[in-house]
């Protein structure tokens, strides 16, 4: 089936068409800068606007980097504050007049990982982090989601961990990769302790380097570079959203 994902972000808002039974994109990448302020209403009218330029109609999966329970957004770390307690699904669903499924970005993204990517076929507890403005968190077990578990905001030296081993910290603290690698591996040392994960898979747009600074992450786990780069958000909205169809028929 093929199905419209689409990834808010706080820099860009991605949508392409994905065939949901491959986890391929099936058509060009649509990418439009998020809007400032970042409120639903702005970001609604730009994901409408994704939807019209594929002339798309069925199902939608949304991603969004915030809390979503069932639907509904309930925090606002790196996006406008408007989101807090917004109803997401309904929002996009009225701008679209479609069928619309929110969940979180990272949750998404290790949707797609675990469905098709570097966690396929995995037994046995998978984390998934992604590193960007934040740290976002996608913890499966036996291929099952445990959805909105936010690992990236977990304290390390009295500080939310995303605040200090983000990819955006790397960037803005001119960090070297192992000074970087080090940050992480103190986030990692939390992680093994709470949950002794099987296998960590490391996304974002910074996976592409990872042999920069995969060799010097260290954890209990086996620790991989996801497949889907910057595409696995778009390909885990849309499977998401197909199997919430498939639920409801
Ligand atoms: C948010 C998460 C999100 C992550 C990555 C964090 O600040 O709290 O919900 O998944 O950033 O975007």
């Amino acid at each position: 089936m093929i199905t419209l994902g689409i990834d808010i972000g706080g820099s860009g808002i991605k949508g392409a068409r994905v065939n949901t039974k491959s986890g391929e994109l099936v058509s060009e990448r649509v990418r439009i800068d998020t809007p400032n302020p970042s409120t639903p209403e702005n970001c609604a009218q730009v994901v409408q606007e994704i939807a019209r330029q594929f002339q798309y109609h069925g199902p939608v999966g949304v991603t969004f980097p915030s809390v979503v329970r069932h639907g509904v957004t309930l925090t606002a770390a790196n996006v406008d504050q408007g989101w807090i307690n917004c109803d997401a699904a309904k929002l996009l669903r009225d701008a679209l007049a479609l069928p619309v499924t929110v969940l979180n970005d990272a949750d998404a993204a290790g949707i797609a990982e675990v469905e098709f990517g570097a966690g396929k076929n995995v037994g046995g507890t998978v984390a998934m982090f992604t590193f960007g403005t934040g740290i976002g968190s996608a913890f499966f077990i036996d291929g099952v989601l445990f959805p909105n578990t936010e690992f990236g905001h977990l304290l390390i030296r009295g500080k939310d961990a995303e605040k200090r081993a983000s990819a955006q910290v790397k960037e803005n603290k001119g960090l070297k990769w192992k000074e970087w690698a080090e940050r992480v591996n103190e986030f990692f040392v939390e992680i093994d302790k709470l949950f002794t994960p099987d296998m960590i898979i490391i996304g974002g747009g910074i996976s592409k380097k990872f042999d920069k600074f995969g060799p010097h992450l260290r954890s209990v786990a086996q620790i991989v570079p996801a497949k889907f780069l910057n595409d696995a958000g778009i390909i885990g909205a849309a499977l998401a959203a197909s199997k919430a169809r498939k639920a409801h028929t």
